[in-house]
């Protein structure tokens, strides 16, 4: 929300002394002075009018999980486990998934209670790589290359992926970039050949990889460094 907005929501503020507050540079946000009435304010923010908190500010959260086999991307879920049981974390339910994994897909899965942060990753504009290994049931030809780097045509959605790199790396091992999301989209590219995939390991989404101290179903918060990576 915009902070004058925000301050204009408060019993004790009217149009007026909003803007004059904010023309004096009275009100910071995160330490910083703020002039501007469009700045912004999230549920993260630390307001202040001089020495005075007018909000706290939540803390964000963002930790990286080793998903492990047979557990779902979801929050909530009738039968089966969901990657938040996996969490020992205060208010489980402000957390959500940044980038769904299928069942048995394991690896790198990102958790937060920052929506602008998590629809900033997963949003197909972004194109952030996803990178998986992947293991198949048939071999892995060349034409793979160039048929991924292509696209493939989904005709559910009407649309053609975007180029994807695959670097092959045995007769049925592979590592394969993608930039998108779709649902099931690296088993429905293997599937354009009739090839099933039998293992799918996520190892890296942009600058973030899979810590190789996590055992799966392992969880550590993101340090300062890697956020500042994306
Ligand atoms: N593509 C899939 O088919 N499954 C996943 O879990 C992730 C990407």
């Amino acid at each position: 929300m915009r902070i004058d907005r925000f301050l204009s929501n408060l019993p004790r503020f009217n149009r007026q002394q909003v803007r004059l507050l904010l023309a004096q540079r009275r009100i910071r946000i995160d330490g910083q002075a703020v002039s501007d009435p469009k700045a912004e304010v999230r549920e993260f923010s630390h307001v202040q009018l001089d020495d005075e908190v007018l909000q706290a500010g939540k803390p964000a959260r963002y930790f990286m999980l080793h998903k492990p086999m047979g557990c779902v991307s979801a929050t909530r879920d009738p039968q089966h486990r969901t990657v938040l049981d996996l969490l020992d974390e205060p208010q489980p339910q402000d957390l959500h998934i940044a980038g769904r994994l299928d069942y048995n897909t394991t690896g790198l899965m990102l958790i937060t209670n920052d929506g602008s942060w998590s629809r900033r990753l997963t949003q197909p504009q972004t194109k952030l790589p996803k990178i998986y290994y992947v293991e198949t049931e048939q071999p892995i030809g060349p034409e793979y290359i160039e048929t991924f780097a292509r696209g493939l045509y989904f005709a559910f959605e009407d649309l053609t992926t975007l180029p994807a790199q695959l670097e092959i790396l045995g007769p049925r091992s592979a590592r394969l970039s993608i930039v998108e999301g779709r649902y099931h989209q690296v088993k429905r590219m293997f599937g354009h050949f009739n090839n099933k995939v039998l293992r799918l390991h996520r190892e890296s989404m942009g600058p973030l990889t899979l810590d190789p101290s996590l055992a799966p179903g392992e969880y550590r918060p993101l340090s300062d460094s890697e956020l500042s990576l994306i």
